[in-house]
């Protein structure tokens, strides 16, 4: 059964495929608006989201499918101690599709080798987050109409922001592609994706904690939340919560057609008087990412046969 746990588990001529039928559905959404008839998508969620479980079950309903839904831990049977094993083979018998966010990593993974419908990560602890990315990727391709020679920089917190992780490795696979990390010392990229990633594609890629300096070179400005739920101390968080704050002043040596792309929810890394720069893509994000789950949704339920 065809899952989605990384965004790996796409080779790039089917992200482009993901691309062209959101495409599609962006010009001509009444030709989709059946295509999920009859079919159901579990949304599993096990910890806190606005966007993500929102923008599945808009995909699904504007598929002209239904949606059965957990939005938290505490209401499910998971709080009485249900695996996550056996939560994918009673959601099986009703569902025709699962996405899944849990806290743990690894949990999406073991839900798809027990579910006998496709699950889709919708975020597992700080490790991946593969529909942001599709979000992001479209939002690339439609601002930057490419995805090589790019420089990105990615800043804040790169160490718990599983939205950087999934990037990383979706942008490691284009030519030409360089990475600026933007983050304090205690925030940067775990050494699992520095060596099994960048590394070993040969990506080249800089560390530094002064976002100004590095303004200039960037094609791509990806802010992050620094991801409070995964500290182990309120101190620490205290402390690096607003270690980068985007003003316009900061933007004052940045490319004319720089993107400012955010996953959101955005604390204080941007300000709000940046909103209305037409560099600024993440609201476009948050739509792109409603029709690249439509496009995945068709794609796994097809290769299912359901
Ligand atoms: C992100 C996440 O959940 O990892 N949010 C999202 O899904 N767009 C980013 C975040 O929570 O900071």
């Amino acid at each position: 059964m065809r899952s989605l746990i990384n965004i790996l588990d796409l080779s790039t001529g089917e992200i482009d495929e993901l691309i062209a039928v959101a495409e599609d559905i962006i010009a001509d959404p009444a030709k989709y608006s059946e295509a999920c008839r009859g079919k159901k998508l579990a949304t599993l969620f096990f910890e806190p989201s606005t966007r993500t479980r929102l923008s599945f079950e808009a995909a699904m309903y504007e598929l002209g499918g239904n949606v059965l839904s957990v939005s938290s831990g505490a209401s499910s049977s998971a709080a009485k101690g249900e695996s996550v094993a056996d939560t994918a083979k009673t959601v099986s018998c009703y569902a025709d599709i699962i996405a899944m966010r849990h806290p743990k990593e690894g949990a999406p993974y073991v839900a798809s080798v027990n579910a006998s419908i496709p699950v889709i990560n919708a975020g597992d602890g700080g490790h991946n987050h593969p529909t942001q990315t599709l979000a992001d990727l479209l939002t690339i391709h439609r601002e930057k109409g490419r995805f090589e020679n790019l420089t990105v920089g990615l800043c804040g917190d790169l160490k718990f922001g599983r939205t950087v992780h999934s990037l990383i490795e979706a942008m490691s696979r284009y030519e030409g592609v360089r990475f600026v990390l933007i983050s304090p010392e205690e925030l940067k990229v775990p050494s699992y994706v520095k060596k099994d990633v960048l590394a070993r594609n040969g990506i080249p890629y800089v560390q530094t904690e002064d976002m100004e300096s590095v303004m200039p070179e960037l094609d791509i400005l990806y802010m992050t939340r620094v991801q409070r739920e995964r500290f182990f101390n309120e101190e620490d968080y205290l402390r690096l919560k607003d270690s980068y704050i985007l003003t316009p002043k900061k933007l004052q040596n940045a490319r004319t057609d720089l993107s400012i792309m955010h996953p959101l929810p955005r604390v204080n890394e941007i300000s709000v008087a940046i909103d209305d720069d037409p560099r600024a893509c993440y609201f476009k994000q948050v739509l792109n990412g409603k029709y690249m789950r439509m496009a995945l949704i068709l794609k796994l339920l097809k290769e299912a046969g359901r």
